[in-house]
Formats: structure tokens, C-alpha cells, sequence
């Protein structure tokens, strides 16, 4: 595909976590340029209320909501299921969705919750959805990982923090892990006119980062922060620019492709961690 025919009316995109913050930013910014967004929501009346909203502000109207909890592996399949079910077709998927427990909590599947939510379920929807994703080539796939991952990196040890918990660490780990699966995907994905890129959206005034925090520290932040809107640029870009047609395998941070952390591109580590976590989906 040349560089100038990325089109992107009539293309379908799906963005999990899409009911707040950066995920809600990035829809409607999708929406805005004639894309089909499927939104993934774990809660039916945030997610309605999100659509609606969606809706309206972008003046699309073909914009969907699947419910699912990303907490669960059976609920991501039964996501896969029936997205498979109603549509054809994926162009983009955006592995948005995230959370920072303060607390360590355990999943359904007994695995430590936001190794689950930020990375796992990413990585099992992905697999699940790959086909389509291949049969609607030219086609991409968006990590939302973030910064945290240079200061808490992965470890393969002690992976669910059953030794001792602690919420950076955990929230870091994942997004390590994210990165990891990003450069490992592209090159298993390489000539099949899928990319997968990661990136970081920034520091962002969301409900994960201003959410049991005083009025003042608010204040603070409201001065180095970014809105949701601005911290979706690099989703958007990834998303709809032709700039990166056939870029795969980088990591971006303000739409331009910057280093991650070294032991990223450390292939052993990818692969161990492929398997692993094929080993944790029960596949
Ligand atoms: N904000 C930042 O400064 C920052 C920096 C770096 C990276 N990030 C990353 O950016 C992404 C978006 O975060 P945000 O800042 O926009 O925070 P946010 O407003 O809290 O959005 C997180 C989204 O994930 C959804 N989610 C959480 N748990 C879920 C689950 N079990 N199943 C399905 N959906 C679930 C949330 O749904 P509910 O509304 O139902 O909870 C929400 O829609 C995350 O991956 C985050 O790690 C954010």
C-alpha cells in the first residue's frame, strides 16, 4: 500500500476502555473522520452514556458498544466472540483500557488484577482477534502502554506479586509487559500488512490519575498535565496517519518513534514472556 491511500472512512475500529479518558478522547477524535468505532466498556450505563456522548460530539452515528470485563479472560472471549459474530472486519484495535490498583487484587482467574487488565487481556484479545485483523489488512493494532515501564520493569520472578505488592510496580510491570508483546507481535506479524506499535500518551488529568487525590495536588497537576483530548494525539496519529503506514515494532511517545527501555528489545525476554502468558490464557 502506498503512503497516500490509508483511507479511513468505512474502516472499523475497536478501542477497549473507550467509556473515559483517553479512550473516550481517542473515539471521538476517530469518529470525528468518518471511522465505524466499536467501543469496549465494562459497565452498560457508563458505556451507553459514553456512546451517546460520542455520538454527538463527533456527528457519527455508527459507533457500537461491547460490554466486557477485561478482569476476566472468559469475558475477553466472549468479546472476541461477538465481535466476531457481527462484523468482517478490524482495521485498528486500541488496547486502551488500564488500571492502578492501590491494593493487590486477585482476578477471577486468580491472576493478579492489573497484570490482567493492563496486559494480559490485551494480549488474549489480540490473539483471538488476529485472523480478522489479518483478513482486513492493511491493517493496526495500538498498545497504550506509558513511561512507568523504564522505572518498574517486569519481573519474570514474582510476575502476579504474590511475594509483595506494590501498585507501581504492578502497573509498571504491565506496561513493560505490553512493550515486550508489541515488538514481539511485529515480528511475528511481519509481511502480513499488520502493524503493532506502543506508546506512551502522557501525563493525563484522567480518572485513573485524579481519582482519590486532594483539590490541590489537582490543582497542581491541572498546570503539567494534559487534558484526555491532547493526551489521545499519539493514539489518533497511530491510528489514522498515513506517516506510519508500515511502521511496526517502535515504541512513540508524542507521535514520534523514541527508545523504550533496553531490556525491551531483548528477544529471549519477548519470547519468554509470549510464553508465559500463552501458558496463563490456557491456550
Ligand atoms: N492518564 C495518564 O497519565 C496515563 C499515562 C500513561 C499511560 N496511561 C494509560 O492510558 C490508558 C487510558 O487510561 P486513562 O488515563 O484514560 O484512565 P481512565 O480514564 O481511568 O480510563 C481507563 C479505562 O479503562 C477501563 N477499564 C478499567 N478496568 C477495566 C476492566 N476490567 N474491563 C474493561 N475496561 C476497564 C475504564 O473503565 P471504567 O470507567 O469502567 O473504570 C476506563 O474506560 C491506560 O492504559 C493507562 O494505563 C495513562
Amino acid at each position: 500500500m502506498s503512503e497516500n491511500n490509508y483511507q479511513l472512512e468505512g474502516k472499523t475500529c475497536m478501542i477497549t476502555g473507550a467509556n473515559s479518558g483517553i479512550g473516550k478522547a481517542t473515539a471521538i477524535q476517530l469518529a470525528k473522520m468518518g471511522i465505524h468505532i466499536v467501543m469496549v466498556c465494562r459497565n452498560k450505563e457508563r458505556g451507553k452514556n459514553a456512546q451517546n456522548q460520542v455520538k454527538k460530539e463527533s456527528g457519527n452515528n455508527n459507533i457500537d458498544l461491547i460490554i466486557a470485563d477485561l478482569a476476566s479472560l472468559e469475558s475477553v472471549k466472549n468479546l472476541a466472540d461477538e465481535f466476531k459474530k457481527k462484523y468482517d472486519k478490524l482495521h485498528i484495535l486500541i488496547n486502551n483500557a488500564g488500571v492502578f490498583n492501590s491494593k493487590r487484587i486477585l482476578t477471577e482467574d486468580g491472576y493478579e488484577s492489573t497484570f490482567v487488565v493492563d496486559y494480559l487481556s490485551h494480549f488474549l484479545l489480540t490473539k483471538l482477534l488476529l485472523d480478522i485483523i489479518k483478513k482486513s489488512a492493511p491493517s493496526r493494532i495500538i498498545n497504550v502502554s506509558s513511561d512507568i515501564h523504564r522505572y518498574f520493569k517486569i519481573n519474570l520472578d514474582d510476575l502476579m506479586f504474590e511475594k509483595k505488592y506494590s501498585s507501581q510496580k504492578a502497573y509498571g510491570s504491565a506496561k513493560f509487559a505490553i512493550v515486550l508483546f508489541t515488538y514481539e507481535l511485529a515480528r511475528r506479524l511481519g509481511g502480513t500488512g499488520v502493524t503493532v506499535n506502543a506508546l506512551h500518551p502522557g501525563h493525563a488529568r484522567t480518572k485513573m490519575t485524579t481519582t482519590n487525590i486532594s483539590w490541590i495536588i489537582k490543582k497542581i497537576m491541572n498546570l503539567f498535565s494534559k487534558s484526555p483530548e491532547e493526551a489521545a494525539e499519539t493514539s489518533v496519529y497511530l491510528a489514522s496517519s498515513p506517516e506510519v503506514d508500515g511502521f511496526s515494532g517502535k515504541y512513540f511517545k508524542k507521535c514520534i518513534p523514541v527508545k523504550s527501555h533496553k531490556m525491551t528489545y531483548d528477544e529471549s525476554i519477548q519470547k519468554k514472556v509470549w510464553e508465559i502468558s500463552e501458558k496463563l490464557i490456557h491456550f
